[in-house]
């Protein structure tokens, strides 16, 4: 990972809005879930391609801008568009949105995805909140010389996912009467879509979920002692839970039609996070 990257990319989000009011968090919209930051009503933003470290999505749905929204008097950051393990540029882009959050001094970071539905009762079209998950990327965002920058050199992973935050995340679902199931994701390196016998595999370890993102950014956000919340789409059933093939279109156009749902839970969430933290 190259730190000097990253604070450049730091330095250039300091540059570009100096007076910036306080930053709570920030949200990393992930594969489908581009337009909730319309939910969040951004009033600026900055393309990545301007952004050191993290040059441009490549992958069909992710946008590539950071915007900020006001929720009361706190400022998020909205990251539309992430980047992959699987994109082949390494963790420095996959590190930027945390690194950046971390340096303004937030605290929260939301992570969202597109997943398979391993357990049969998440449906194409559920919502899943992530209470923990396991990583068979086959890799870790923290491998090699140890930088001070995430923290301790062998973080604690027991809590990984903010139980506060699964509440505030579970009221809000049920102000709104939004159904949310709850979790373990696991993440693949991608990019092919799993196969029946590794879907198996999965679930006799437990995941209820299966995607290709957000547990290295969960990672180093752990590590850096910020309080993570996430959730997925489930766009599909994973390979061979039901008999369709997979692709990324289903993938995108599952989570387009969820899409008044996901606006509406985010909007609440963070609306319940502000209002807690002032
Ligand atoms: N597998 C891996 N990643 C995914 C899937 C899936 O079934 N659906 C959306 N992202």
């Amino acid at each position: 990972m190259n730190i000097e990257l990253l604070n450049q990319a730091a330095a250039t989000v300091q540059t570009k809005w100096p007076d910036l009011a306080e930053v709570k968090g920030g949200v990393v919209l992930g594969s489908g879930w581009g337009p909730v930051a319309d939910a969040l009503e951004p009033f600026d933003s900055l393309p990545y391609s301007e952004i050191p470290g993290f040059g441009a999505t490549g992958v069909e749905g992710h946008r590539g801008v950071l915007q900020l929204a006001r929720i009361g008097s706190s400022t998020i950051m909205v990251f539309q568009g992430r980047r992959h393990w699987y994109e082949g540029a390494g963790w420095t882009p996959i590190a930027v949105p945390v690194f950046i959050l971390k340096k303004l001094g937030a605290s929260i970071l939301m992570l969202t995805n597109a997943a398979g539905g391993i357990r049969p009762e998440l449906k194409p079209g559920s919502l899943m909140a992530i209470e923990d998950h396991i990583n068979l990327i086959g890799a870790n965002p923290l491998t090699g010389p140890h930088s001070q920058v995430w923290g301790p050199q062998f973080p604690d992973q027991s809590k990984v996912y903010d139980p506060r935050l699964l509440d505030l995340l579970a009221d809000a679902a049920q102000r709104h009467a939004i159904p949310l199931a709850r979790g373990v994701y696991l993440a693949s390196s991608g990019p092919s879509y799993e196969t029946p016998a590794e879907i198996r595999a999965f679930q006799k370890l437990g995941a209820d979920a299966v995607g290709m993102s957000t547990v290295p950014e969960a990672i180093l956000a752990n590590a850096s002692g910020m309080r993570i919340a996430a959730i997925s789409c489930i766009t599909n059933y994973a390979a061979g839970v039901a008999s369709t093939p997979l692709s990324h279109e289903e993938v995108t156009g599952t989570a387009t039609k969820a899409m008044p749902t996901m606006q509406t839970l985010i909007r609440a969430f963070w609306e319940a996070v502000c209002r807690e933290e002032k």
